[in-house]
């Protein structure tokens, strides 16, 4: 199994194969299971702890590497909705250089410190901004944007902090993501996996911005134990918005015994890049 290791940012370990979960000689059980997924700490968006417990293949274009070759020819970054700032961190060592002005924002107050540590050694200025808020900032300011997975673009607001001539660089999460894991809770559910690439380019243009990349995948995600299932669920708190143990105790036993007969449960990511720039 590839570990996670910074070369293509934060999410489940890359779907080459499956470890042991460490440390386990006999099967734990589902209580067990349950209250391991339940423990661990949900802050920063490092994914490390699913290695050997769950996988989640990449889109082929590599987003932190796409990332680190814009970084290492601007002289201006910002990236929205960092986390806790380990895939942009990642992308900046990789580059090589340091752009002479590094922001962020982030928008979950737990990650806010998080990601000043982690982005601490590029004196990276992180600012806390709601997600659908203003960015607080000046015009035509950053050569480079960026945002991976953001919750929310505001197509206005990043157009405005972009020089003239700058570039927008994202990764975003299609609808339906993860569809088969959302229903196998709660049920099927309305709504279309149509690509939401399409759209992202349509706000792009509406904000004035010429799009001059626009890709879209689905990855294969796969779980080995229902520890793993309801830690993603806690973490990634989109998928299920209501999710607690106990709501939904019965149907994570159903998925739990899908699990040990089946040897694992598939899910599908959808993935999009954008990269858009303003005219110069
Ligand atoms: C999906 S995360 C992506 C973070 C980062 N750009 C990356 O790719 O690693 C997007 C946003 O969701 C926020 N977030 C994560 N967990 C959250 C939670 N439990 N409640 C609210 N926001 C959360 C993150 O802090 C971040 O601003």
């Amino acid at each position: 199994m590839r570990v996670i290791d910074g070369s293509e940012g934060n999410q489940l370990s890359d779907a080459t194969g499956r470890g042991e979960t460490a440390g386990m000689t006999s099967s734990p059980s589902f209580e067990d299971l349950l209250a391991e997924g339940q423990a661990v700490p949900v802050e920063g968006w490092d994914f490390s702890w699913f290695e050997g417990r769950a996988t989640e293949q990449r889109p082929s274009w590599g987003y932190s590497f796409l990332l680190s070759a814009r970084l290492a020819r601007c002289s201006s970054s910002l990236d929205i909705q960092t986390g806790g700032g380990e895939v942009y961190a990642g992308a900046l060592i990789r580059a090589g250089r340091r752009p002479d002005v590094v922001a962020a924002t982030e928008s979950w107050p737990p990650n806010v410190g998080v990601a000043r540590q982690n982005l601490a050694r590029f004196g990276a200025r992180v600012l806390e901004v709601a997600e659908d808020g203003d960015l607080p900032l000046a015009n035509a300011s950053f050569d480079l944007v960026s945002s991976r997975h953001p919750t929310r673009h505001r197509w206005d607001e990043l157009a405005r902090v972009l020089r003239p001539g700058g570039t927008y660089l994202s990764q975003g999460v299609g609808s339906g993501s993860n569809r088969e894991l959302f229903e196998a809770l709660m049920g099927p559910q309305p709504g279309s996996d149509q690509p939401s690439a399409r759209r992202a380019a349509a706000d792009a243009r509406a904000a004035g911005l010429h799009v001059v990349d626009l890709r879209q995948e689905a990855t294969r995600v796969e779980f080995f134990d229902i520890a793993a299932v309801v830690h993603f669920l806690r973490k990634v708190v989109w998928t299920v918005p209501d999710f607690t143990v106990a709501r939904y105790r019965r149907q994570l036993a159903d998925l739990h015994e899908q699990i040990c007969r089946d040897g694992g449960f598939v899910a599908h990511s959808q993935r999009y890049l954008i990269e858009a720039r303003k005219s110069a």
